[in-house]
């Protein structure tokens, strides 16, 4: 049985100010939260006060990103040695916004999900097509080769690792959700590519489903029979929505 994950995004948002009120909001209702397990992914500055403000509660965290390399040159990256060393779990890797904004490949993508798993983070492995692929019909091509970026490097069951995150780049931040119907028909399609391959590494790993998740939609997208979980951009960011969404599962 695939537990449920709620992994909450916050993108480029916050201060020192609201992360605490946040974190605090989020701690406080976090006993009504019984089917599902909570993270969240502050900007990189924020980690370790975000860390210390999770103490001891049951709070997955996760940066947003993660270098390929282990250490260097690298002006302005994030090594997986740092994070783990704040006791980050997760690392979101391949959010369409770094594709796409800041010309992230799918190689690119997979050498840091090759150097998150190495390190002992778990990717949370973002994948999704954009509106015109959507609508030219490729959306199953496209997530399928940014899946293969990872098999063909690291092979199928490196894919057991991590959690995949389908993200319809059209659904991010639009207040478009994809309906519950086609969500799960792209989650179903995953789970069955990989069990093509892997039936093992398609039955344990979690797919989670991210754009525009709100508490008003979270309980039926949840209760889809391949969806494991979300992804939160906005919705993370409001404690009693995030909560709400948590609670939903
Ligand atoms: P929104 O929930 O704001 O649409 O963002 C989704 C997302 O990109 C999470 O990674």
């Amino acid at each position: 049985m695939r537990r449920t994950l709620i992994a909450g995004n916050w993108k480029m948002n916050g201060s020192l100010a609201s992360i605490n009120e946040l974190m605090n909001g989020i701690k406080s209702g976090l006993s009504d939260v019984t089917n599902a397990d909570m993270a969240v992914c502050p900007p990189a500055v924020y980690i370790p006060a975000v860390r210390e403000l999770i103490g001891d509660a049951h709070i997955g965290l996760g940066s947003q990103n993660v270098c390929d390399q282990a250490s260097g040159a690298f002006t302005g990256e994030l090594a997986a040695s740092m994070l783990k060393e704040f006791d980050c779990q997760y690392a979101i890797i391949g959010h369409s916004e770094r594709r796409s904004l800041y010309g992230e490949s799918d190689e690119l993508v997979a050498r840091r999900f090759a150097m998150a798993v190495e390190s002992g983070l778990i990717p949370l492995f973002c994948i999704g097509e954009t509106l015109e692929e959507r609508e030219s019909g490729v959306t199953e091509d496209v997530v399928s080769r940014q899946i293969d970026a990872v098999i063909n490097t690291q092979g199928v069951e490196a894919i057991a690792k991590c959690v995949i995150a389908y993200e319809p780049v059209w659904a991010i931040g639009t207040g478009k959700t994809a309906s519950p119907e086609q969500a799960q028909a792209v989650h179903a399609y995953i789970r069955g590519k990989l069990a093509a391959l892997n039936a093992e590494v398609a039955e344990k790993v979690q797919i989670l489903y991210g754009g525009s998740m709100n508490a008003g939609n979270a309980a039926e997208l949840l209760s889809q029979p391949d969806i494991d979980g979300g992804l939160i951009g906005g919705a993370s960011l409001k404690p009693e929505d995030f909560l709400a969404i948590g609670k939903s599962a």
